[in-house]
């Protein structure tokens, strides 16, 4: 397993890593885009979901809670494991997480009954990591995922720019759909959430406002300079340009039968 701190460098991902930015749900929408993906999954009471890529574990924590899901959240990082599992003993709900990466996740074959991953797989190994989240699902089970998509119209420069400065490489959305083909899933559906994506920033700003937008941008110089804060800067228009869709993408691991090519 990992023992990995969280990202600390300029970029909008180190701003929610660190804890500059003091969110429990590190994703446009929040719980309701998590809710929605749980309902495509089909999560309810007794579902064995792994949450990979958990932070701050509200989403698993919100699952237990809110589905009486039973949940494993894996996070490379210690401090987010930490935070999720101080989380889950406040909440009192019975959330276990621990440190892994997303791309070796220790757990058997066929494990858990759904496999989710919200807003990190833009910034992984997308392929390796889906094929791991689908190793672990059980035939007939569940892989769901929202995150970001290019819309037609993004320059190579926005790309370059978000894979600089936040690792970021999103798909298109025929581009997701291809990867969870390759993937071997199948009843693959896409749901366009592009519309929280502006809101989520305006809202974040409004949340913060004025006065905590200014003690944030002197919070950056202070860390990490002014280049530091030009380089979110940077990311922060890339983000906001319209050119970023978000979208929530769930397949389907073929049941046995059909993977072994037989009758049901
Ligand atoms: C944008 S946050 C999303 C957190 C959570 N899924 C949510 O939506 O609130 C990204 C998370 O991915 C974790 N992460 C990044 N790379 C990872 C990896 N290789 N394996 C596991 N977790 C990783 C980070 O520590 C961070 O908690």
């Amino acid at each position: 397993m990992t023992q990995e701190q969280a990202t600390d460098h300029a970029s909008l991902e180190g701003l929610v890593e660190t804890g500059m930015l003091p969110l429990e749900s590190l994703h446009p929408g929040g719980l309701d885009t998590t809710r929605q993906l749980a309902e495509l999954c089909e999560i309810e009471r007794g579902t064995e979901v792994l949450d990979v890529a958990s932070g701050t574990g509200e989403s698993a924590c919100f699952l237990a809670a809110s589905f009486g899901a039973r949940v494993l959240g894996i996070d490379h990082s210690d401090e987010m494991v930490q935070r999720a599992a101080a989380k889950a003993r406040t909440q009192e709900v019975d959330v276990e997480f621990i440190t892994a990466d997303a791309a070796s996740p220790p757990f058997d074959d066929s494990r858990f009954d759904v496999a989710i991953c919200e807003c990190t797989l833009c910034f992984l190994d997308k392929a390796r990591v889906l094929s791991e989240m689908v190793r672990v699902v059980r035939p007939g089970g569940f892989i769901g995922m929202h995150d970001l998509y290019w819309k037609e119209g993004a320059s190579e420069a926005e790309k370059l720019t978000l894979a600089e400065i936040e690792a970021e490489k999103p798909e298109t959305l025929e581009g997701w759909r291809r990867l969870f083909e390759g993937a071997g899933l199948e009843q693959i559906s896409t749901i366009d959430k592009s519309a929280i994506m502006s809101r989520w920033m305006s809202e974040s700003r409004k949340q913060l406002g004025l006065a905590g937008q200014l003690m944030l941008a002197l919070k950056i110089i202070r860390r990490w300079g002014f280049g530091g804060a030009w380089r979110v800067f940077r990311s922060e228009r890339v983000f906001s340009s319209g050119l970023l869709g978000y979208a929530i993408v769930v397949g389907r691991k073929p049941a046995l039968s059909a993977m072994h090519g037989q009758e049901t």
